[in-house]
């Protein structure tokens, strides 16, 4: 049977992000279906789908929603996490500024399932198109009378607001995102307690990141069977897919969970395949703190489960294409600075370790490194990786490792030949 996209479906037709559009598509019958349905029947399919968060980790969301307490004397909060902030990731963008109202519909079927009292949106700031569509979208929203004091007369009460951050990688930590939303330094917290029991304003709260709640009406509208048929073994669904790097076609795409990655690189469906006259050299899968994949590790499923088999992560499904006119020392050095950079400076390991990774790769790249270097930066990662709050600090020790494992012969003949050895690089 062919592929048949959903949350890129309306992508391309006229004003996709308007009511209007939404509507003529089927858009807001699964929340009125969700109205007919029992709360804990919506968990149970939102189990049976499969669904795992699209924010990176890829916890199961129907268990996350699990943890939340029944009753409680204080509201209960949704928090969608839209900052999307690593390197090679752009769907949420998309999705946000081409269909908000599929996250609005998604966001008011969480609520209504889980009796949540609000929606806090919390938006990259750099996103200004994405944050002004989703603005009209609620308003339009509003007036429709999915949103307000009484949901199409079905007795809850919702509003959502939509939160600017300020363009920080760490906000988009789920307990330094609460922080940053309570008004104060965007710093994780310590857990436990977890989100569920202390959120937003100190109440339980789950958190979610855009696309995994864009996927909800869908799950409500065709079932948990039909969502968990789509991907592979425990992880469900279609996906949104994002190539970045040296492709012919780099962009957004949906694919089922657990596509081969060759697939996504090569195929005219999704990326093309590299610039003519290039070879392949490495894919980071799913964001820039995932592993580097060397090119003959690139038949594996994009899932979270195949994906850490063949020794590197799923993420966000953000693959970037390294070809052979990029230095992987370079890349590497990147990489770490932009990690000390967002380092949010809290942990001691995370904030020396990051800028000590970087500064060292640099000498390398320069030409200036030594032997000892290679085994110093590895016992750095080492010091660095869980030994921290939050794992910032992991998402750079993991692909600097990667680098340093699967490409030691280009960092060696930095050392060596005491310069980068190719003048185009
Ligand atoms: C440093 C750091 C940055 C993160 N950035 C994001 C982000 O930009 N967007 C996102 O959805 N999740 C991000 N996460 C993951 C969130 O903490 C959290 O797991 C996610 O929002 C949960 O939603 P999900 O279960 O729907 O994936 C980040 C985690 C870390 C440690």
């Amino acid at each position: 049977m062919a592929f048949e996209p959903i949350i890129t479906a309306n992508w391309s037709l006229k004003d996709p992000w308007t009511q209007a559009t939404y509507e003529s598509t089927g858009g807001y019958k699964a929340l009125r279906k969700s109205l007919t349905i029992d709360n804990g029947d919506i968990v149970d399919e939102v189990k049976k789908s499969n669904l795992r968060g699209r924010g990176g980790a890829g916890f199961p969301t129907g268990i996350k929603w699990g943890f939340l307490p029944k009753e409680s004397d204080v509201p209960k909060y949704l928090v969608i996490n839209a900052d999307e902030g690593e390197p090679g990731t752009f769907k949420d963008r998309w999705i946000m500024e081409l269909d908000p109202h599929r996250l609005i519909e998604g966001c008011i079927i969480t609520a209504k399932t889980l009796n949540l009292r609000a929606t806090y949106i919390y938006i990259r700031g750099e996103m200004l198109l994405a944050a002004q569509r989703l603005e009209a979208a609620i308003e339009e929203a509003y007036k429709a009378g999915y949103l307000g004091k009484n949901v199409l007369n079905a007795g809850f009460e919702h509003d959502i607001y939509v939160h600017r951050g300020a363009g920080a990688y760490i906000c988009g930590e789920e307990t330094a995102l609460i922080e940053s939303l309570e008004g104060k330094a965007g710093q994780p917290r310590l857990k436990p307690p977890f989100p569920a029991v202390v959120g937003v304003f100190s109440c339980p709260t789950v958190v979610n990141n855009v696309e995994t709640i864009a996927w909800i009406p869908t799950i409500v509208e065709r079932g948990g069977d039909w969502f968990a048929e789509q991907g592979s073994e425990r992880n469900g669904g279609p996906k949104i897919v994002q190539v970045s790097g040296m492709v012919k076609r780099p962009g957004v795409f949906e694919a089922p969970n657990g596509i081969p990655l060759r697939e996504v690189i090569e195929s005219d469906a999704f990326a093309g395949g590299l610039l003519e006259g290039r070879t392949l050299k490495a894919v980071i899968p799913g964001g820039s703190s995932c592993p580097p994949l060397t090119p003959d590790e690139i038949d594996v499923g994009m899932d979270f489960d195949q994906m850490r088999e063949a020794g590197s992560m799923g993420g966000t499904s953000g693959v970037i294409v390294i070809d052979d006119t990029v230095c992987l020392v370079r890349m590497a050095a990147r990489t770490a600075h932009f990690y000390h950079h967002e380092s949010c400076g809290q942990c001691t390991p995370c904030r020396e370790g990051t800028g000590w990774v970087a500064r060292i790769l640099d000498e390398i790249e320069a030409g200036r490194g030594s032997e000892e270097d290679l085994q110093l930066l590895l016992d750095i990662c080492d010091n660095v990786e869980g030994n921290t709050i939050c794992p910032l600090g992991d998402a750079m020790s993991m692909p600097i490792r990667g680098y340093l494992q699967k490409f030691e012969a280009e960092f060696r003949r930095h050392i060596e030949e005491g310069c980068c050895p190719h003048p185009e690089w």
